[in-house]
């Protein structure tokens, strides 16, 4: 029997397989679900900084209006039913998860500035989260916003999140940085133990009939993985916090891709979204079958062995290898014409 067990964010996991922040944990039935199929450790669904401060701010108006009550006063809110869960829900729904299952549940904040909301960490660590995922989608919309400050934003933003709690803390990173592996040594400094690499942006589509701008959602293809193998494979070994990959991962090719490039763990949610829950289990059979076929014992023993430290010819990770694929696609272009 294969040896599944990863390790990230100091926790010893079962497996590689973690299941990424989404809706689908929101019932505790499919929690238990994603359980029996083998996941290792489940990321529940954010609790968005817009949220909080309207809830916040529903207080603040409650109580100088002092009649009204709060639940009553949440209901004037604008746009509040945009966010799926107010913070009592969320922290009884985290304390219910970690009733009903033995593996690791951990809590998503998710926000951009460094406001009184963060302070709702600690209410989670309180309710039993393991672990804290921090999804810091920030735009620069605004030409006066430099790199340097929403990178400070950032590192300001989990110092704050970091020293407020005792769990492990790990930052799901845009993949928009320039100096990725700069920021990641940055985050490290700051106390988070892991990087989710990468959020998803869900640009919006235009429609050119009606002129309008619209939200779009499409689940993810496995060809988003590779941005992330590719990062993955060129922090591997050169610092001490764990990666995840998040983005992409739909077979056991894909998982064992993430580990040979040295993330901990990778994630699922566009696979369960297509495929269901048990989705996972199939993977896990996948992946053992793989290892079981090329007498490996256990999955750690291929952890990292494709990062950019252990590879000999390193050129395919570099700009080296950008001409060259560049050059040679155009090289059987001209023969094929001929
Ligand atoms: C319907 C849906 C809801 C999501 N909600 C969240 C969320 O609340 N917080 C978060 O950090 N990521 C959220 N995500 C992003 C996923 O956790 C994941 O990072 C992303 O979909 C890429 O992984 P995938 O290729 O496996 O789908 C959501 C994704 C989907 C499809």
């Amino acid at each position: 029997m294969i040896d599944f067990s990863t390790q990230y964010l100091g926790l010893k996991l079962s497996g590689p397989i973690v299941v990424s922040s989404t809706p689908l944990s929101e019932s505790i039935d499919s929690v238990r679900r994603m359980e029996d199929a083998g996941a290792a450790a489940i990321v529940l669904t954010s609790l968005f900084e817009e949220q909080l401060e309207l809830e916040s701010k529903a207080l603040d108006d409650d109580l100088s209006r002092g009649t009204e009550s709060f639940a009553e006063s949440l209901d004037y809110l604008p746009d509040l039913d945009d966010y799926r869960m107010t913070q009592e829900v969320y922290l009884e729904h985290l304390r219910r998860a970690k009733e009903a299952v033995k593996i690791p549940i951990m809590a998503s904040l998710n926000g951009a500035t460094t406001g009184g909301w963060i302070r709702y960490a600690r209410d989670m660590e309180q309710a039993g989260a393991d672990a804290i995922e921090l999804n810091t989608y920030a735009l620069a919309t605004d030409k006066s916003q430099t790199s340097a400050k929403l990178e400070s934003q950032l590192l300001e933003l989990v110092t704050a999140v970091t020293s407020a709690v005792k769990v492990p803390v790990a930052v799901k990173l845009s993949q928009s940085f320039t100096s990725i592996p700069h920021l990641v040594a940055r985050l490290e400094d700051v106390g988070a133990r892991g990087v989710v690499l990468f959020n998803r942006f869900y640009q919006p589509d235009f429609d050119i009939e009606t002129l309008e701008v619209r939200p779009t959602l499409h689940f993810s293809t496995p060809s988003e993985l590779l941005p992330r193998l590719h990062w993955a494979a060129i922090l591997y070994g050169h610092l001490n916090i764990d990666l995840a990959i998040s983005g992409g991962v739909h077979s056991a090719e894909d998982v064992l891709k993430g580990i040979m490039a040295g993330a901990g763990v990778t994630m699922m949610c566009s696979a369960l979204h297509i495929h269901g829950i048990e989705h996972i289990g199939r993977v896990l059979a996948d992946v053992q079958y793989w290892l079981e076929k090329r007498e490996y014992t256990s999955l750690w023993e291929t952890r990292g062995c494709l990062s950019r430290r252990s590879v000999p010819d390193t050129s395919p990770f570099d700009r080296g290898n950008y001409i060259k694929t560049l050059s040679s696609y155009s090289l059987r272009q001209t023969v094929a014409a001929f």
